[in-house]
């Protein structure tokens, strides 16, 4: 891995606060410029008031990433534990001049498919229900897209025999409660955007991606349960029915030995 080249990892996210004009939410925000020019990346969050006291199911966030030119190019996004086999992945690409989300789970370095299957809810249960989005804004311009959203049943989850579960709370012997978070972002967008399903093809994070810890104690706000009433937009409108000819996925890659073989294999779709 070389820095400077395409493959760009572990970016440092820098702490800062970012404050949101149209609704007032100040996100504790974790950002890079990128390399280059390119790459830059920014994820906020905030957390209803007593999650250190007690493990919050959900969080508002907001995703702001960057497109290479005016067309809305790339995809980013959260990796929910830090991980991106066995996490609730969670990506967003522009699409129409709004930003389409999907909640994605892989179990290994390959594409991930749709949480849940194609009906986002297979394997969830009623200790782990599935991840709900819900939308509170979007916007694109010609450098970049963000959304915000309210993201409900997304610090625990369960998939097939597979569950886990991310603490807000302080643990027993910790000093302090801290996420650990992944973060990707590819500057290739999704060739059949308007496919939220398994179908939706998408290549490698290939302007960065890593894992970082984020610190909670500044990420609670009193005002939390207050904004989640601007999450009012069902995200995807418009989205294509998952069985339509132009959502069929592609036949998966065969199986390589290495990261690096099955990221070569995923890049050159
Ligand atoms: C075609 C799709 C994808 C492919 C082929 C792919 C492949 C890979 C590979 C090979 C690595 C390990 C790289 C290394 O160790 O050098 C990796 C790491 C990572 N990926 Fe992906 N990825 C894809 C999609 C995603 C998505 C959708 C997300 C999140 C929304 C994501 C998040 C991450 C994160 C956070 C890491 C670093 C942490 C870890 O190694 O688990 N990836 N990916």
């Amino acid at each position: 891995m070389l820095a400077g080249t395409a493959f760009a990892q572990d970016l440092t996210l820098s702490p800062s606060t970012y404050v949101d004009a149209k609704t007032g939410i100040d996100f504790t925000n974790w950002g890079t410029p990128g390399e280059n020019g390119t790459g830059a990346f920014n994820f906020g969050f905030v957390l209803p008031a007593d999650a250190l006291q007690k493990d919050a199911t959900e969080y508002i966030g907001r995703l702001q990433c960057q497109s290479t030119n005016a067309s809305m190019t790339g995809w980013c996004g959260i990796a929910h534990g830090g991980h991106m086999p066995s996490d609730l992945l969670l990506m967003a690409w522009p699409y129409k001049n709004n930003v389409y989300t999907s909640f994605r789970f892989v179990g290994d370095y390959f594409k991930p498919d749709l949480f849940g299957g194609e009906t986002g809810t297979n394997g969830t249960s009623a200790a782990f229900p599935a991840p709900q989005l819900s939308v509170i804004s979007t916007s694109v311009n010609a450098t970049n897209y963000e959304v915000i959203y309210r993201c409900q049943n997304c610090w625990a989850w369960q998939q097939g025999s597979y569950n886990e579960s991310v603490h807000t709370s302080l643990q027993p012997g910790d000093a302090e409660s801290v996420f650990v978070l992944g973060w990707a972002q590819a500057t290739k967008g999704p060739t059949n955007p308007a496919c939220t399903g398994n179908g939706l093809n998408f290549g490698f994070h290939d302007a960065g991606y890593g894992q970082w810890g984020a610190p909670l104690s500044n990420a609670t706000r009193t005002n939390y349960t207050t904004w989640t009433k601007l999450a009012t937009q069902a995200p995807n409108p418009g989205a294509s029915n998952d069985t339509a000819a132009s959502c069929q996925a592609k036949a998966a890659p065969s199986a390589a030995p290495t990261a690096a073989a099955r990221r070569a294999v995923e890049v050159n779709w």
